[in-house]
């Protein structure tokens, strides 16, 4: 089966021997790929609809993988169980990651690893796992289509992060790197076309936007 290219990216961030729940799995592609890949992953593929995990259930059986993957059904993470230690949850808003984490504070001290691609949000993803004790371990850009997407990797673990190292990723920072530079050129150019639109009498989103269109110019000039 087909796997595209953020896919396969955070297929290949996962540890060997991991044991993983794949929160919001879809069509499990990603799972199949995890367990292809013969590096000792075991992981359950989870969705809180069931006509995603009906495609799940199809594409694990033509791939003659239902012993190998488990499905369940459920909100976020009401699926996990003790065995996992390596929670997934990709191609969601972050908004929307970061209330499945608050949902459940008792399972989210039992996970060691969260590797999360948030379509949006990152900057907050990232504040809330830090403030519920993980540290950002990894940072990594993938380009799919037109599109680059942030894959974080999170471990149990205190660090502190400065507001700057928060709005471009602290680990992003010290690599830059080409998709560093797009990636944030094209911020840069949201946020200027953010203030074409936004009134004049919104003083403070003005000035936020523009401190942070300064902040990117500085980076992506280094
Ligand atoms: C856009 S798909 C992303 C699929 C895949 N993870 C990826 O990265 O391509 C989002 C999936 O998350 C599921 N989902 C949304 N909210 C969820 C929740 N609270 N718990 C579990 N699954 C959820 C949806 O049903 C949908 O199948």
């Amino acid at each position: 089966m087909r796997i595209n290219a953020r896919l396969k990216k955070i297929g290949d961030l996962v540890e060997a021997n991991s044991f993983c729940l794949d929160v919001g799995c879809d069509h499990a592609l990603l799972d199949i790929y995890l367990v292809k890949q013969k590096k000792d992953i075991k992981t359950i593929a989870s969705d809180i609809a069931e006509g995603p995990l009906e495609q799940a259930k199809k594409n694990i059986k033509r791939e003659r993988l239902e012993n190998e993957i488990e499905t369940r059904l459920g909100d976020g993470l009401d699926t996990y169980s003790e065995e996992i230690n390596t929670v997934i949850i990709s191609g969601m808003g972050g908004k929307s990651i970061i209330g499945i984490l608050k949902r459940n504070p008792k399972v989210l001290k039992k996970i060691d690893t969260l590797i999360l691609s948030p379509n949006n949000y990152q900057e907050d993803v990232k504040r809330y796992c830090c403030k519920n004790k993980f540290f950002i371990q990894n940072e990594e850009f993938v380009r799919d289509k037109n599109f680059i997407y942030q894959i974080i990797i999170l471990k149990k673990g205190k660090k502190k992060y400065t507001r700057k190292e928060y709005f471009f990723g602290p680990v992003f920072i010290k690599k830059k790197g080409p998709l560093f530079r797009e990636y944030y050129e094209r911020e840069k150019k949201s946020r200027e076309i953010l203030l074409t639109l936004l009134p004049k009498n919104f003083y403070y989103k003005r000035w936020t936007t523009k401190n942070e269109i300064k902040m990117i110019e500085k980076e992506i000039e280094d």
